[in-house]
C-alpha cells in the first residue's frame, strides 16, 4: 500500500503518523500555574535534538477550542519546567493527566500524584517517578497550519533514581533501561514496554 498523504485530511495525517513513527517517548510535564497549582500534561511528538547545549523538543498543539495549551502558557510565562520519562507503573496517571480539567484543578491533585523537592530547581518533580529533568526554555517555535508550538528546553539537571543507576567496569554511568521501564507511546490509545535489548557495537 502506498499511502499519499496529500489526499488525508490533517487527522487522518495525524492518525498515519502517530501510527508510524513508534514507539515514541513520552514527555511528562510538570509546568507553574501560577496559582499555587502546578499543571501535568503528558506530550509524545518529543525527542532528544542537541547535546551541546543539552536540548529536548515537544511539540505542542492546541485546544479543541483553538486556545494554547496551558503548559505552553505556562512555560512562556515562567520558563522552568520539569519533564519526567514515565514508568509502566505510572501510565494510568500519566494518561488520565491528559483529561482537560475545570481552571483551578490540578492534575496532580485529581490523580493524587506526590510531589517532592527537587533540589536546586525552584520547580518540584513527581516523587514517583524515576526520571526527571529540570529545563529552562530555550527557545519556542510556532510550525504548520495549526499552529504547532515547538518547545526547546534546556536540560539543566537530571534526577535519575539510584536503583536506576549502575557503574561498567570502566567506572562510567550506566542508566538501567529495564529500571526505567519507560512508557512507549503507540498510536490511538495504545503503549508499549521495552522489549529485548541486545548490544550490537557500531562498525569501526
Ligand atoms: C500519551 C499522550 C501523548 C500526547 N502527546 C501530545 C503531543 O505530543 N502534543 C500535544 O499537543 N498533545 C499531546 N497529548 C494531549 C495533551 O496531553 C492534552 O491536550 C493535555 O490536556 C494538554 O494539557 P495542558 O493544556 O494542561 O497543557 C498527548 C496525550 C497523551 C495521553
Amino acid at each position: 500500500m502506498n499511502i499519499d498523504l496529500s489526499q488525508l485530511s490533517t487527522s487522518e495525517v495525524y492518525s498515519t503518523m502517530a501510527q508510524t513513527l513508534i514507539p515514541r517517548p513520552i514527555a511528562w510535564v510538570l509546568s507553574d500555574n501560577g496559582d499555587g497549582h502546578y499543571n501535568l500534561a503528558p506530550f509524545s511528538y518529543f525527542s532528544a535534538i542537541c547535546s551541546d547545549p543539552p536540548l529536548i523538543m515537544f511539540s505542542v498543539g492546541k485546544k479543541p477550542d483553538g486556545n494554547p495549551k496551558d503548559t505552553r502558557i505556562n512555560i512562556e510565562k515562567r520558563r522552568d519546567f520539569v519533564l519526567h520519562i514515565p514508568s509502566w507503573d505510572l501510565l494510568e496517571p500519566m494518561n488520565e493527566s491528559a483529561a482537560t480539567l475545570p481552571a483551578g484543578v490540578s492534575e496532580i491533585d485529581a490523580q493524587g500524584l506526590a510531589l517532592t523537592e527537587f533540589s536546586g530547581f525552584r520547580l518540584p518533580r513527581l516523587r514517583d517517578s524515576r526520571l526527571a529533568m529540570a529545563c529552562e526554555l530555550y527557545q519556542i517555535q510556532e510550525i504548520g497550519s495549526a499552529p504547532q508550538a515547538l518547545i526547546f528546553g534546556r536540560i539543566l539537571n537530571i534526577y535519575i533514581e539510584d536503583e536506576a543507576v549502575e557503574k561498567n567496569a570502566e567506572g562510567k554511568l550506566r542508566i538501567r533501561p529495564e529500571r526505567l521501564d519507560p512508557v512507549g507511546r503507540l498510536g490511538g490509545p495504545n503503549y508499549t514496554k521495552l522489549g529485548r535489548i541486545m548490544n550490537l557495537p557500531r562498525p569501526k
